[in-house]
């Protein structure tokens, strides 16, 4: 029977190859991207798959891609959140919240929350968060919108110690959380760098990274078969054991949803 997969960086790398593996397979996708220039590549290689255009780093828009996918999908059997970019600068949002965190944390919370019910109605539901889980990083509880002393990494290493957070703090009866960590894939990693670094970061990942067509199937396999714990994490296919302080998932939910009720209301 046809799937419907809501897949968030659906219009490039990772997301993208999941997005034609499972259009092709007759699934129904629904790719989000913020860009029209995603947009034509999608359609060039998934013409099979819905895009919606949508700045999931904006908690607004991410709230009425929510309201608008719940109503049109009452059930939805896997939600793949994928949709990244890495901030040499810091930047806000206009709802004033670090770009990495509005995107890679705030967004991915609202996305699985506000998408619950949808989930809950299909036979197999999984939400699989694609992340840098088990690489360490921390939350900044002093300045999670790292105000001061701002770095690329930081940030993402903020993001991904969230994702791992989140995905303990996710409750759900049938719903199976995966964090997955694809760890160094051939993307677009390039793209945020000015040559001459563009070049080399380009060469580098040609070389080192694993091509997206070997790191696409452990993932899609997750897709296929959610596991049957309600929370496993993954490193490049291999499950590895996760440490997580309840207390401090619970924290970062708390504040999360009083952040996000705040800026929504
Ligand atoms: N590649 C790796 O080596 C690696 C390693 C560890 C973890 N991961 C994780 O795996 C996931 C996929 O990575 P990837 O390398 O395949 O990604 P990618 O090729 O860089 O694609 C990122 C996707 O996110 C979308 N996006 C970025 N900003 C957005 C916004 N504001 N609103 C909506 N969509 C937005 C992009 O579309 P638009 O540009 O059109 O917005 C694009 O579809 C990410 O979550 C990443 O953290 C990747």
């Amino acid at each position: 029977m046809a799937r419907t997969i809501v897949i968030t960086g659906g219009t490039s790398g990772i997301g993208k190859a999941l997005a034609r593996r499972h259009t092709e397979l007759g699934d129904h996708v629904i790719a989000v991207g913020s860009s029209e220039e995603g947009g034509r590549r999608l359609r060039e290689e998934a013409p099979g798959a819905r895009f919606v255009r949508s700045d999931l780093s904006s908690l607004s828009q991410t709230r009425d891609l929510v309201e608008r996918l719940s109503s049109e999908h009452p059930a939805i059997d896997a939600l793949v959140l994928a949709a990244f970019r890495f901030n040499l600068a810091r930047t806000e949002t206009g709802e004033g919240f670090e770009h990495t965190f509005a995107l890679y944390v705030l967004n991915r919370w609202l996305m699985a929350e506000g998408l619950r019910g949808p989930l809950e109605n299909a036979p197999a539901p999984v939400i699989v968060n694609l992340c840098g889980a088990g690489q360490g990083g921390r939350i900044h509880w002093d300045d999670l919108q790292l105000k001061s002393g701002y770095r690329a990494l930081t940030a993402t290493m903020q993001g991904a110690r969230a994702g791992e957070l989140l995905g303990a703090a996710y409750r759900s009866e049938r719903t199976k959380y995966v964090l997955y960590n694809p760890v160094y894939v051939a993307t677009a990693l390039h793209e945020p760098f000015r040559q001459p670094l563009r070049g080399l970061v380009r060469l580098a990942s040609a070389i080192f990274a694993q091509p997206v067509a070997k790191a696409v199937p452990p993932i899609a396999a997750l897709i296929d078969h959610p596991p049957a714990e309600p929370l496993t994490t993954w490193k490049k296919g291999k499950p590895i054991d996760l440490t997580v302080d309840p207390d401090e998932a619970r924290r970062l939910e708390e504040t999360i949803r009083t952040l996000t009720h705040s800026a929504l209301s």
